[in-house]
């Protein structure tokens, strides 16, 4: 049999087999060939399909091995989550400089390639404690991803706040800031530069400690986000308080025409977020010759932006505040002041603005200024008048 196959082995051409060979041997002998062709097939086929895979996994685990670091263990290596994520502690070590250079960041591409849910950030300007925080988390309760909270208060304030708070570990890096002056501004933009590192945050929104919301979530979340223009209050004054603040020297970055004045309390979009922490046009000029009794920061960001944005900016403000005390100062309300009937005609009614160039009685979603003894009253009432 052996000296039968080898030649059919070598012999290249079936037909010259067929012609030297007995016909009725030929089938039987080709087709032990063909088992024989066929056993070394299926056998290569094993030891590969073993190879491969042993020396595949054994590689797999090597690259595992060597690529990975224990803290990063539960994240995707150089994903898209790094860029995209928010910081999980707002505490840094970045200076001013830093960081305003760090959140003037902006991605060229306008569409995310990935969801992104935009989020409010509310800034807590403040001096440390947040009396009125309970009626904050009563109106923030349920709408978790929609919102960040940051607050700014002065540096020797320890906030001591439960685990469970929204406020709890809020706090960014602060420094003193004194009313009228730039360091005001600069704790501003401190606040915006650090909610801008979230990049879901899409609304800025600046309150103080004595600011309430005056509607619910919903309310407030959807007036805003579809709102064609960023809240802040920018008009020109004629008078010893609003031009008569104007410095020459200012000129030509900015001359009186130009120059504007407005409440600090403000919502901006991300762009015009933006525009106030990447300046450094208007920053030198303000900080030199806007020195009380020029308030800068009555003057600063509605000025810089009736310049740079006019066509984005709606000139007013949506934080109701009562000046008809007259003064220096507007009203502080407290315990006694607090009834249904104080929102209902004194706040809510006779509003009249313009909301995406259309008339509204809707004109002003949140109000200062409240005194720590208003709480109990507020949290009583809120569900009633606010609707949260
Ligand atoms: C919020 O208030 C509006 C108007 O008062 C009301 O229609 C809506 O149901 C409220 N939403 C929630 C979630 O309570
Ligand atoms: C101020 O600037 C505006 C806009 O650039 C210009 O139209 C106006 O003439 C300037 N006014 C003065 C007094 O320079
Ligand atoms: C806001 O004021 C600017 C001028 O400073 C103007 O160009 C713009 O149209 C005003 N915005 C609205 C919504 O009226
Ligand atoms: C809360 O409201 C109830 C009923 O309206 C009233 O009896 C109570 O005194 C109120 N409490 C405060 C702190 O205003």
């Amino acid at each position: 049999m052996q000296t039968r196959v080898v030649p059919l082995e070598e012999g290249k051409d079936p037909s010259l087999i067929n012609k030297t060979n007995q016909s009725r041997a030929l089938p039987l002998r080709l087709f032990q060939l063909f088992g024989l062709f066929l056993a070394l097939c299926i056998a290569f086929t094993f030891i590969s399909i073993y190879t491969i895979r042993f020396f595949g996994v054994q590689s797999v685990v090597t690259t595992v091995k060597s690529n990975f670091e224990p803290c990063f263990e539960k994240e995707k290596p150089n994903g898209l989550d790094n860029w995209i994520k928010p910081p999980s502690n707002l505490m840094h070590t970045m200076s001013d400089k830093e960081l305003l250079w760090r959140a003037s960041f902006v991605p060229r591409i306008k569409k995310y390639p990935f969801r992104r849910v935009p989020k409010f950030a509310f800034m807590f300007l403040t001096k440390g404690p947040l009396p009125l925080g309970p009626l904050w988390e009563k109106f923030l309760k349920g709408h978790e991803g929609l919102y960040s909270i940051y607050v700014h208060s002065l540096p020797t304030y320890e906030a001591k706040y439960p685990s469970s708070s929204i406020f709890y570990g809020r706090q960014i890096p602060s420094q003193i800031s004194e009313w009228g002056r730039m360091s005001m501004c600069d704790a501003e933009r401190r606040l915006l530069a650090n909610a801008l590192l979230d990049i879901s945050n899409e609304w800025f929104i600046l309150v103080s400690e004595s600011c309430i919301p005056l509607y619910n979530f919903s309310v407030i979340y959807h007036y805003i986000m579809r709102s064609k223009y960023s809240f802040m209050g920018a008009f020109d004054d004629p008078g010893p308080y609003g031009r008569g603040r104007y410095n020459e020297n200012m000129a030509p970055v900015v001359n009186i025409s130009q120059w504007r004045k407005g409440s600090q309390w403000f919502e901006v979009n991300r762009k015009l977020a933006v525009n106030i922490v990447e300046d450094t046009t208007f920053y030198p000029k303000f900080e030199q010759f806007c020195r009380p009794a020029c308030y800068v920061d009555e003057h600063y960001f509605p000025t810089m932006l009736a310049i740079l944005v006019p066509n984005l900016l709606a000139n007013r403000s949506l934080t109701w505040v009562d000046w008809s005390r007259g003064g220096a100062h507007p009203a502080t309300f407290g315990r006694n002041d607090i009834t249904e009937e104080f929102f209902l005609h004194k706040v809510f009614e006779g509003q009249q603005c313009t909301y995406n160039s259309q008339p509204s009685s809707t004109c002003f979603l949140f109000a200062r200024k409240f005194a720590p003894s208003a709480l109990d009253p507020l949290m009583n009432i809120s569900s009633k008048v606010f609707g949260f």
